[in-house]
């Protein structure tokens, strides 16, 4: 048998279990494919993550990023744990109000927010990571004409390498991301900010990458991050506020993979901060921390039906499941590991070499390749693990399939918290126009 993660059981019928629900019902419950979330996970995951830095610094305040999962009642859940949030998009911004919480523990991150995106943060005081000179002159004016003073902090560039899959990789000096440090950017749009009437310089912020396995990096970006601090200190006698070190602690996906643990990033990091606030004098700044993937990723499966196995010889088997590239994008778009296995056959042995892969028209449309698996039926199901950061989020509707639904399970209760997608979903904003009718 395989090592599942601690929340998860098997039960005597060879089901798996979430929370206590077993998951071959749920699938014929709710129908297949289907996201099953794990309330209580969710719960524990940030409860350790908030511990592991307020425990090192009293002034630390977790922001989970919406980005890795915005679905309503997920984010609900993390409201009444008193996470705040991290936005990047208006939808984000709207779902953090709208369950409730507060425009002062909402940071909104990008490097294009639109002028309605900015007029919304300003009139809701949340506080803005300024990512361009140009933008911060659009925030300047807009705040002006609202009659209110923006409170911002500053994107910078910390120019780190991460271990990490390229596209997620955003510290690099060639990013998209943040201000350029070694030119003199980051200090300059200080200066700019500091001469404006209509907005607050609030804070620091920088974001290494996603999926980091090892502490070297948060500690660099810290020691990065705080250097900056001290010079506009010096400079221009401003103690800012808020560190916002952003996201990007990973989580161990394959078996072998080791986890990084947020109390060992949380002391290294803490420890870095405080060696220069002591040092250079500095008031003690509260730290911000923008954790996605590691609060909601392994507390989520996808469940799919299979359809069909096809034999190969000499090749693995092609096992045909319902929920493909559109339903879970990451194995197709960076080459991603999502642990597979059959979920009524949880005690059956791992000894049949296949490839699973989706309904979609496309050789990347696949989900997991050279896996082992017990002997596939039609019928079965399979389950793929760590899908509740980056899975529904970035789910589409590729040869107009429906985006999955998901399920919200809490102990024994289970509610749909996102409804499957259907054929009037898709086509509700299709028209055909007046001359071809
Ligand atoms: C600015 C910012 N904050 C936080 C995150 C969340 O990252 P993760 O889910 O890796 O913790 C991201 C992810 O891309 C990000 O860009």
């Amino acid at each position: 048998m395989l090592m599942l993660k601690e929340h998860f059981s098997v039960n005597s019928l060879g089901h798996l279990v979430v929370g206590r629900l077993d998951a071959v019902e749920l699938a014929e419950r709710f129908g297949t494919p289907l996201y099953v979330v794990d309330e209580q996970r969710i719960r524990e995951r940030y409860r350790r993550f908030y511990r592991a830095f307020s425990s090192q610094w009293s002034e630390a305040r977790v922001h989970y990023a919406l980005k890795a999962n915005s679905n309503m009642a997920v984010v609900k859940v993390l409201q009444s744990e008193g996470a705040g949030a991290d936005v990047s998009s208006e939808t984000e911004l709207r779902i953090a109000l709208k369950v409730g919480i507060p425009g002062e523990k909402i940071v909104f991150n990008g490097n294009y927010k639109t002028q309605r995106e900015l007029e919304l943060a300003i009139l809701n005081d949340i506080l803005i990571n300024v990512d361009s000179f140009q933008e911060l002159e659009a925030i300047d004016k807009i705040a002006l004409r609202l009659g209110k003073r923006a409170r911002i902090g500053f994107r910078i560039n910390p120019d780190i390498r991460a271990d990490t899959h390229p596209y997620i990789a955003v510290g690099l000096r060639e990013s998209k991301f943040g201000f350029d440090v070694i030119s003199g950017q980051a200090l300059a749009a200080y200066k700019r900010a500091k001469e404006m009437s209509s907005v607050e310089i609030l804070g620091i912020h920088a974001n290494v990458g996603s999926q980091i396995l090892d502490a070297a990096p948060f500690v660099e970006e810290a020691e990065k991050l705080m250097k900056i601090v001290s010079e506009i200190k010096e400079r221009f006698g401003i103690d800012l506020k808020f560190v916002d070190l952003g996201g990007g602690i990973g989580i161990p996906y394959k078996p072998e993979d080791r986890e990084l643990p947020p109390e060992e990033v949380a002391e290294k990091v803490v420890g870095v901060v405080r060696r220069v606030v002591q040092e250079k004098g500095l008031e003690k700044p509260t730290l911000l921390l923008e954790p996605g993937r590691f609060i909601v990723a392994d507390a989520c499966v996808l469940l799919a039906r299979v359809g069909y196995t096809k034999e190969r010889p000499g090749m693995p088997d092609w096992v045909a499941v319902d929920a493909g590239m559109n339903a879970l994008m990451r194995p197709a778009l960076y080459g991603a590991y999502h642990h597979i296995e059959l979920a009524n056959k949880m005690n059956q042995r791992n000894e049949h070499l296949v490839n699973v892969a989706g309904p979609l028209c496309e050789s990347g449309d696949f989900l997991g390749k050279d896996r082992k698996l017990p002997k596939v039926e039609p019928g079965d199901l399979a389950v793929v693990f760590d899908v509740g950061a980056y899975g529904l989020a970035m789910a589409c509707q590729h040869t107009a399939q429906p985006r999955p639904a998901m399920v919200l399970v809490n102990g024994d209760k289970a509610e749909v918290v996102r409804k499957r997608e259907t054929y009037e979903d898709l086509t509700r904003l299709d028209q055909i126009p007046s001359w071809l009718l």
